[in-house]
């Protein structure tokens, strides 16, 4: 490995991001933000923040996160939510519940 390389996951893993933060790069990565985005909905797609004070009405986050699974396989005509294990994206809508931070 490159030193370079070496420094830069050094740095990486000394600015370890909070949990939140990991979540908002797990949804990213896995494009959920690229439809479900913060100001444009293509496809009608619900809007980030209507999806997390959907999921945050229910008072138990894992709950939320479950039923926010079920739609998601219900809706398994988008590419993105097929592609998706349910390890990532119930770390994805447990983030949502919890008000989709940024950081
Ligand atoms: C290609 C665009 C696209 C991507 C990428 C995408 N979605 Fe969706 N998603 C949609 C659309 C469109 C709907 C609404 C489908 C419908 O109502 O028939 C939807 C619905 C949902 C719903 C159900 C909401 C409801 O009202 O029933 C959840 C939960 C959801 N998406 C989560 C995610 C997550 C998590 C990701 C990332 C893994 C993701 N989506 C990626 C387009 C997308």
């Amino acid at each position: 490995m490159k030193i370079e390389a070496l420094a830069l996951g050094l740095a990486l893993l000394i600015a370890a991001p909070a949990q939140a933060a990991d979540a908002a790069a797990l949804a990213a990565d896995h494009g959920c933000l690229n439809c479900h985005g913060v100001r444009s909905h293509p496809h009608e797609a619900p809007l980030l923040k209507d999806l997390a004070a959907r999921l945050g009405r229910r008072s138990d986050v894992d709950a939320a996160a479950r039923h926010g699974l079920e739609e998601l396989r219900e809706k398994d005509s988008v590419h993105a939510h097929r592609m998706t294990s349910d390890e990532s994206a119930l770390a994805i809508l447990r983030w949502m519940a919890q008000g989709a931070k940024m950081r």
